[in-house]
């Protein structure tokens, strides 16, 4: 089966939003041999990206813990996946034997959600973590159904603390401030970022090593990678030294589409091997475990949507050496 040219329209248009340059036709090998079925090519050990597949080794059990790397789970954009990657990275990372941290820093709460948190209801959240510094971390925090994995669960509330912060001294380094005294018990910090740059995302940033960039895989969101990009060069250069970012994941990708593909073959071209080998693919699997409240690697362990993030997992333990 062959997959059908875009009209000339769209090819135009893939143009424009690839930091203006002008639009050249799709050279990655891997489009012509997975034309059809979106199948990896049996001759080949290419992978979703277009690359041959990097061996990543099989994480080694830890005995002790800590400190814990943060790691911002950030992209202006909304629906790109990141609640979804933070809760099920995280749920990956604990399988692993790692101590994980997840940090619900979007008004929305559907991070606390997904973990089946009735966040509505809570009397403590990180909103008053952020602005009433006598209540301490261990009222917050909570445990979720699956062992290693906590929880800082937010809801509404957040939304003022942009403004509450605003006067503050030292605004940026609230939730660093916040998250010090548990930096020994955890491996790793996930945060949920929520979708903008504002103040909180800042937060995010000014305390985190690492920036993971969850991504569609569509034109739109790379011009809004070049965006994300020079926050994080700035946060680097202003208030965090210690920031970069450690890659970008597409989710929810569909290798049947050229769109999918050609978008995935700029997007390794931009950005090389930051890119994760592992791609997320869009499968309803996500959408049923944000109602069943918990993550897919327990709601549907067997799944690819489990076993992709159990690869992410190994990927990401890989490029930090922990
Ligand atoms: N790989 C995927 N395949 C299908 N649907 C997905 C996938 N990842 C996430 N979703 C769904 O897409 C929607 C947005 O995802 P979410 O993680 O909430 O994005 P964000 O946090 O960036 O707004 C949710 O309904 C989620 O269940
Ligand atoms: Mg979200």
């Amino acid at each position: 089966m062959v997959t059908p040219q875009p009209p000339a329209a769209e090819s135009e248009r893939s143009g424009a939003y690839f930091y203006t340059r002008k639009p050249e036709p799709p050279t990655r090998p891997q489009t012509d041999r997975t034309e059809g079925n979106g199948a990896a090519p049996a001759e080949s050990s290419l992978g979703p990206t277009g690359r041959p597949l990097r061996e990543v080794p099989d994480p080694t059990p830890v005995t002790t813990h800590g400190p814990a790397q943060i790691i911002a789970m950030c992209n202006q954009k909304g629906g790109v996946g990141k609640t979804t990657s933070t809760i099920n990275l995280g749920a990956a990372l604990a399988e692993y034997g790692r101590r994980v941290l997840l940090v619900d820093l979007d008004p929305q709460g559907a991070l606390s959600a997904g973990l089946g948190v009735a966040h509505h209801d809570l009397e403590l959240t990180v909103h008053n973590l952020l602005v009433e510094p006598r209540v301490s971390i261990d009222e917050v925090l909570m445990r979720t159904r699956v062992e290693n994995l906590d929880l800082l669960p937010s809801n509404i509330d957040l939304s003022a603390a942009e403004i509450q912060l605003v006067t503050e001294v030292g605004r940026e380094q609230t939730l660093g401030r916040v998250l010090y005294p548990v930096l020994d018990r955890y491996d790793y910090i996930l945060i949920d970022c929520q979708p903008s740059l504002g103040l909180l995302t800042v937060n995010a940033l000014a305390c985190a090593e690492g920036v993971i960039i969850p991504m569609e895989c569509e034109y739109f969101s790379l011009r809004g990678l070049a965006l994300l990009n020079d926050t994080v060069e700035k946060v680097h250069e202003r208030l965090n030294p210690k920031l970069s970012l450690s890659g970008i994941v597409v989710t929810m990708f569909d290798a049947r589409t050229l769109h999918s593909r050609e978008v995935m073959a700029r997007l390794v071209e931009v950005f090389g091997d930051l890119v994760y080998d592992t791609v997320v693919n869009r499968t309803v699997r996500f959408p049923e475990t944000s109602v069943a409240g918990e993550p897919i690697t327990t709601w549907a362990p067997k799944s690819g949507g489990a076993e992709a993030y159990r690869a992410l997992a190994r990927e990401v333990i890989h490029r930090s050496g922990r």
